[in-house]
């Protein structure tokens, strides 16, 4: 089987895992300030490990509950078991889970699954995107005052002080025709490779929750990058993704304003 085919089914069968368990009594624990775990996010990752290490045992994992690489890995999986862990917990229907393989620090293939909704976005570098099987296509938005863009924002109470996300909202909202925020980057960005949405932009992100929609974004035609415009790898902490290249040079340029309004260098 190849690694596409192992990835899908290790999304599923966590998702079903979570579909289980949603609307139940959960055991919480809190990771830091506003951050949470439950039970649920640590067994779908283990179930995905599982799988995974079972067709390919050499390979090496970056998930964010339990499994960090070893330095030097050539194959990393970036998992995401449980993204959007707080809407779990509250009952509210927006969540996903989200698997990405990286050779050599290229994302080679991403999967993300929505299990309420049982939508399967899937992508291997270079090969297109397809949702349930089906190739997806759209037509792209181009004019920034048509745009509906997702903004994520740091977490409340976070120790570090620079959420780019609220500034940037402050100056896009005039130029924009409507905000959406739904807590779940990962699903974000899947929406943003299938035309939902135009643009996503998060200022405080780890590795787990954009790899695979990175890659689904490329796959369509659209581009990713952090706010500083480096392109997105293990290392990236921000994301501005978007559909269409002339649309994301449009948002890249009033983050520049931003990160200059902050005092923060633009390069
Ligand atoms: C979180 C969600 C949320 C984003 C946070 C993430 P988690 O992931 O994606 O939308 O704003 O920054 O940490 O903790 O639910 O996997
Ligand atoms: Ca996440
Ligand atoms: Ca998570």
């Amino acid at each position: 089987m190849n690694a596409l085919t192992i990835a899908v089914e290790a999304a599923h069968q966590a998702g079903e895992l979570i579909l289980q368990h949603f609307r139940q009594p959960h055991e919480i624990q809190m990771k830091g300030p506003a951050d949470y775990v439950t039970e649920v996010d640590v067994k779908a990752e283990d179930a995905i490990v599982h799988t995974i290490r079972r067709a390919f045992p050499a390979h090496a994992f970056l998930a964010e509950e339990e499994h960090k690489p070893s330095q030097g890995a050539e194959y990393v999986w970036v998992v995401d078991p449980l993204d959007g862990t707080r809407n779990y917990i509250r009952g509210i229907p927006f969540f996903c889970t989200s698997i990405a393989l990286v050779e050599g620090g290229r994302t080679v293939l991403g999967v993300i699954y929505d299990p309420l909704r049982k939508e399967t976005f899937a992508a291997e570098a270079g090969k297109g995107l397809r949702l349930n099987g089906k190739r997806v296509r759209f037509t792209k938005q181009t004019n920034l005052e048509n745009t509906v863009v997702y903004f994520g924002f740091l977490p409340t109470r976070h120790a570090d002080d620079r959420g780019l996300s609220l500034p940037l909202l402050v100056h896009l909202r005039p130029r924009i025709e409507a905000v959406r925020t739904m807590g779940c980057a990962a699903l974000s960005l899947a929406y943003v490779a299938c035309g939902r949405l135009d643009v996503a932009c998060h200022d405080h992100l780890n590795a787990w929750d954009m790899m695979a929609g990175a890659l689904l974004i490329k796959e369509v035609g659209g581009i990713a990058t952090g706010f500083w415009g480096k392109p997105i790898s293990v290392a990236s902490e921000s994301i501005i993704a978007a559909s269409s290249p002339s649309l994301h040079a449009e948002i890249l340029s009033v983050a520049r304003e931003v990160l200059k309004e902050h005092r923060l260098p633009t390069r």
